[in-house]
């Protein structure tokens, strides 16, 4: 992975001088040809411009993020899992700083994305948006996990662990991650009948874990999870009660946000309220063991 022309980062650490450039990034990711002119008009006072790293941005939620951030003056990097999703996105992907492409159920795909996106540089801000539900049956990717585990647990982990250290970390997880407690003993669904909606909820209470634990262990970042309600999306169907906007709006906020309220960490927010999440996600030991067994998995250890 290569990059023909890099973005210039220059004045505060990781935020992109304003200004034109054409950028080209060699196999794998997409970055469209054409002149950048960076207009932050509706930055909101105490706001910088940052770039701002989606994962599953051609749909749902993390499309309608990049929408949210890229009307405010922000940059976005959108994220796909193959060339064919690239026309799903619409306009958006003419107006990004660039496309990754590979599939989170992939190891060596996940790589991949985490090279594409240091290619580019560091990001300000990551939101762990992509995730799969359900998945009625276990599944074996390559690496021999089931699919809901490697999309919505190792991915972000090997993500967070192999891309620069950005200045914020949002990952999406669900009110429903506080049935999920107790996954350690047999994470990888090796010992248990599937169970792909105990599956979904565990997976959802490690990356609220996951965040739990980052803001202690890189107390510089400010990392959070985020429960964007039941909304309707492919995922939430029609008739789920949360419109896209709403459902998208606190992790877009936890990511740019120049206000007091969006600079703590280590919290979990459901419609931009800090509510408490399951016990065991908040307990040092567990997110201990957790973070072990995932670099037992992946063979990544995170710095
Ligand atoms: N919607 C809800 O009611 C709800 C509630 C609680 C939590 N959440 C969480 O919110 C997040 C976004 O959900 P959503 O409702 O926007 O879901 P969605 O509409 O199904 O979108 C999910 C996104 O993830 C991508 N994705 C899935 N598997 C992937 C893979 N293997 N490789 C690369 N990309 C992959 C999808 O790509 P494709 O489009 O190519 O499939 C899509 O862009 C998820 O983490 C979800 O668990 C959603």
């Amino acid at each position: 992975m290569r990059a023909a022309c890099t973005i210039s980062f220059g004045g505060r650490a990781g935020i992109p001088k304003l200004g034109r450039c054409r950028l080209a990034v060699a196999s794998g990711s997409y970055i469209p040809r054409r002149r950048y002119v960076f207009a932050p008009a509706k930055i909101e006072e105490g706001e910088q411009v940052a770039i701002v790293f989606i994962t599953g941005s051609a749909d749902g939620l993390g499309r309608a993020a990049a929408e949210t951030l890229l009307t405010e003056g922000h940059r976005v990097l959108l994220h796909v899992r193959s060339n064919d999703r690239i026309p799903a996105m619409g306009d958006i992907a003419s107006r990004a700083a660039g496309i990754a492409i590979g599939d989170l159920s992939s190891a060596r795909e996940v790589k991949s994305i985490a090279d594409q996106v240091n290619a580019i540089g560091r990001m300000d801000a990551i939101i762990h948006n992509a995730g799969v539900y359900t998945e009625r049956t276990r599944g074996s990717t390559i690496e021999g996990h089931p699919n809901t585990l490697a999309v919505n647990s190792l991915a972000p982990y090997m993500l967070t662990a192999l891309i620069e250290r950005p200045a914020r970390l949002v990952y999406l997880s669900s009110s429903l991650h506080r049935g999920g407690e107790g996954s350690l003993s047999d994470l990888n669904w090796n010992k248990r009948p599937w169970d792909w909606a105990r599956a979904y909820s565990e997976s959802k209470l490690h990356v609220v874990a996951l965040a739990l634990a980052l803001s202690r262990r890189w107390p510089h970042v400010l990392s959070h999870a985020v429960d964007p309600g039941w909304a309707r999306t492919k995922m939430g169907g029609v008739d789920a009660p949360v419109d896209i906007d709403t459902g998208q709006r606190t992790q877009s906020w936890l990511a740019v946000s120049g206000e007091s309220a969006a600079k703590v960490s280590g919290r979990y927010w459901r419609h931009l309220k800090q509510e408490a999440p399951a016990n065991e996600a908040t307990h040092p030991e567990f997110q201990a063991r957790l973070i072990a067994e995932f670099a037992r998995l992946t063979g990544v250890a995170l710095p």
